[in-house]
């Protein structure tokens, strides 16, 4: 197959981790002859820097020539305490889920059992969680109209029924896929756009007796999510509660460095770690590829190619049966491995099966 990609590594962390995901991304490609391209793009704060624009439009003709988008992360403290920046990294971020039409945001909290013990939560909690978030990406408060003075400010919470619909469409076909659960997180006993994420819910649940839904208050699922974990198959909700619910939902994990998401819609899909740019780690060679690694196994997998994906999600397993960890799941006692020292043992890995 030929693949083109463009890689968008933008600020902190971002380029470490990415010289990990497009060397196993490109490992896996020569081991099953696929040939890809790459073409970097700017955005971010870098993009800021170097052109005044975090998602610059030669950025987005990069991704629309691409077949897949292999991003990093985005953000610098620079701006983080500046409520008065005129432009911020993030912008660059919603601007290429908005340009790309990227509604879906399929982020999967999966655990590992060798790492149980890193979640703040109890082993027997832990053990065994495996769920989909699917979180809508391209409306809610993000993007509705707003108003920002200095005294009075909004955000408006705005969906149309078909943005709701083609949502909850992604997410019944996953359920499918997978344990036919589907529990429909909102906020309806206070929000109008919540009452109608519901009704629209509850119309379509007919066309799906296969799946069993339910229906969830948002504060009522975070809590849940730490309660009993494994409750969870597939959840579906709205942009806002989708960001704050997949935070949660990696410390179940144990670390943000190992959750990979997937953006898709109606152009060029976006593979991402769900983390953030983590400046203080930046340059220290200590911050977790595997969520970018293993966007790279998402991405394979988002064009078929099952063995591929599946081969990335071995080798990064056999990293960490084999202790090869960065610092912050690392066990005690065992030899220090930075960002790139892991990377390259799964690429041995890869070339060595
Ligand atoms: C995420 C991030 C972004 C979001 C930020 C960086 C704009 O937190 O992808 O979850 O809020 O969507
Ligand atoms: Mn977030």
């Amino acid at each position: 197959m030929k693949l083109k990609i463009a890689v968008l590594a933008g600020d902190g962390i971002g380029p470490e981790i990415m010289e990990q995901g497009v060397a196993v991304l490109s490992a896996v490609a020569r081991k099953y002859g696929h040939e890809v391209t790459y073409k970097e793009a700017l955005c971010g704060a870098h993009a800021i820097d170097e052109v005044g624009d975090p998602f610059p439009e030669e950025t987005f003709q990069t991704c629309l020539w691409a077949d897949a988008v292999l991003f990093a992360s985005v953000g610098d403290p620079k701006y983080d305490n500046d409520p008065t920046a005129k432009v911020r990294p993030e912008q660059g971020l919603l601007a290429m889920r908005k340009n790309l039409g990227l509604y879906a945001n399929i982020r999967p909290v999966e655990t590992f059992d060798c790492l149980v013990h890193k979640s703040p939560l109890k082993d027997e909690l832990v053990r065994g969680a495996d769920f989909i978030c699917i979180r809508e990406l391209t409306g809610g408060m993000y993007f509705g109209e707003k108003k920002e003075g200095t005294e009075e400010a909004y955000d408006t919470n705005y969906y149309s029924r078909p943005e709701v619909e083609r949502i909850l469409r992604v997410a019944y076909q996953y359920a499918r896929q997978r344990r036919r659960h589907l529990t429909v997180v909102d906020k309806a006993n206070v929000l109008a756009s919540s009452r109608l994420w519901r009704k629209v819910a509850q119309e379509m649940m007919a066309e799906y007796p296969d799946v069993e839904t339910d229906f969830m208050y948002v504060d009522n699922a975070a809590m849940r999510m730490i309660q009993d974990p494994r409750f969870f198959d597939v959840m579906v909700t709205e942009n806002t509660f989708g960001d704050i619910l997949t935070d949660e939902g990696s410390c179940i994990t144990g670390s943000m460095g190992l959750l990979p998401s997937a953006s898709t819609g109606s152009s060029t899909p976006v593979f991402e770690p769900i983390h953030g740019s983590w400046p203080q780690g930046k340059g220290l060679n200590i911050a977790n590829p595997l969520a970018q690694i293993l966007s790279v196994a998402m991405l394979f997998e988002y064009f078929e190619l099952k063995d591929e994906g599946a081969l990335v999600r071995e080798a990064v397993k056999a990293s960490l049966d084999a202790n090869v960890r960065t610092p912050e799941i690392q066990v005690e006692g065992a030899p220090h491995y930075g960002t790139r020292e892991v990377g390259q043992w799964i690429v041995k890995y890869i070339e060595e099966k």
